[in-house]
């Protein structure tokens, strides 16, 4: 697939001129990702209007924001509007977040009897508190018995029609307490797809640089399924020097793309040998800034009001390093309704050209470490006591966020 060519945001060549990479597609069960990018799950962020922006610049997976296995099988509104995807939008890809193995198995289940998927991921990664303070998300892997059978009950529901599933964790709850490399091997012998991994543990939250050599000792580690590296892309050349740095057969994609979600074009040149990237003037950024608060008013069904309080969160990084003034800014990041996005746009300046490194870097989510919020007594051993089952079937409510 070629990417858009819009010769406004084509321009030059990437400064550092990237050897060229030889990855082959990605191949996730039946599944072949052409361009092995993956667009990493994110609440809030990757819902329908984003992901089409995205898939739109380039090939790859693009995964859904996470659901929850009991609100997705009590089928609640927000549960299944996560999970639509458009008509054109293949794979459809979504990531099911579960603490429990018999209602990932429904929701695996309803997923693929009703045909609503081409791919299943897992979540064991997310480090919120509230999550993990029920021992869910990143707290998961520590409990390897229970770990092992969500993701049996997953693959086995999953198998039936021949769907993938995968697996997305951090290295583990924090340095003393690692459980990638035998989560990897346990998800692996149970039959997994792949095993994407974010280099950074539950303390560690987003702060600090993603442990590539722990994606590269995961990717040793596991030699005949695909392995995914995650954690700090924020350009076409990361993405290539984490390939040449870790081995990994496919890159996840996170807060790198947001505000751009033309770095999927950047990626798929880049895989393709090619050096050129996307370097978008002020005009194309506005004219796309406009366009996901439209696409948004679709995603939450016609609701206007509700899709331009949620653009509003994107306002800071579409237009990082662009000359935009600050109380323009702030209206943008109070705007009402699309008639007023648009005349705030007007006011930009549309021959404003691309201002380079200042729009590029690190952006989203970071922050410092944060103590691991854990059940009581999560980390005396590997298995659940009695307590901590009770508890934990409490995680899978009110859950969002990774
Ligand atoms: C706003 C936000 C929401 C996220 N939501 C999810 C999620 O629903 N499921 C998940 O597995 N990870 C989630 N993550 C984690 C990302 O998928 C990814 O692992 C992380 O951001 C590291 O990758 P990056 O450095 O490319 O951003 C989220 C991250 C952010 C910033």
């Amino acid at each position: 697939m070629t990417a858009v060519t819009d010769a406004s945001q084509r321009t030059e060549p990437a400064a550092r001129t990237p050897e060229r990479l030889n990855l082959p597609a990605l191949q996730l069960g039946p599944l072949t990702v052409e361009t092995p990018v993956v667009l990493a799950p994110m609440a809030g962020i990757t819902n329908n209007a984003f992901r089409r922006l995205c898939r739109e610049y380039g090939g790859g997976l693009y995964v859904s924001e996470m659901v929850t296995a009991r609100a997705l099988v009590e089928r609640r509104a927000e549960s299944l509007r996560i999970i639509h995807h458009d008509p054109d939008e293949t794979p459809r890809s979504v990531q099911l977040y579960s603490v429990d193995p018999v209602t990932t198995g429904q929701a695996v289940r309803m997923l693929v009897e009703e045909d609503r998927a081409d791919h299943i991921d897992l979540n064991f990664g997310c480090p919120v508190p509230k999550v993990t303070k029920r021992g869910g998300g990143s707290a998961l892997p520590w409990k390897s018995e229970l770990f092992a059978s969500i993701i049996g009950a997953a693959v086995r529901e999953a198998s039936k029609k021949d769907i993938p599933v995968t697996v997305k964790m951090r290295r583990g709850i924090d340095e003393d307490h690692l459980t990638y490399l035998d989560a990897g091997r346990t998800a692996r012998s149970l039959g997994v797809a792949a095993v994407a991994l974010h280099g950074r543990t539950m303390e560690q939250h987003y702060s600090g640089q993603a442990d590539w050599d722990s994606i590269a000792r995961l990717r040793e580690a596991l030699p005949d399924i695909p392995v995914l590296g995650n954690g700090d892309i924020w350009s076409a050349e990361d993405a290539i020097a984490m390939v040449r740095q870790t081995g990994v057969d496919g890159v996840v994609v996170g807060r790198g793309c947001q505000g751009r979600p033309w770095l999927f074009g950047d990626l798929q040149n880049a895989f393709e040998g090619s050096d050129e990237r996307f370097r978008p003037g002020l005009a194309k950024v506005a004219d796309t800034f406009y366009r996901h608060a439209e696409l948004l008013v679709d995603t939450f069904g016609g609701d206007e009001g509700k899709a331009l309080r949620d653009v509003r969160k994107h306002v800071a990084w579409y237009f990082k390093g662009y000359q935009v003034g600050g109380e323009l800014r702030a209206r943008l990041a109070q705007v009402p309704d699309l008639a007023t996005l648009r005349e705030l746009l007007d006011e930009l300046d549309p021959h404003a050209p691309y201002p380079g490194p200042d729009a590029e870097g690190p952006r989203g989510r970071a922050g410092s470490p944060k103590r691991p919020h854990l059940p009581e007594g999560w980390l005396d051993s590997r298995e659940l006591n009695a307590e901590q089952k009770t508890l934990i079937q409490a995680a899978e409510l009110d859950v969002s966020g990774g």
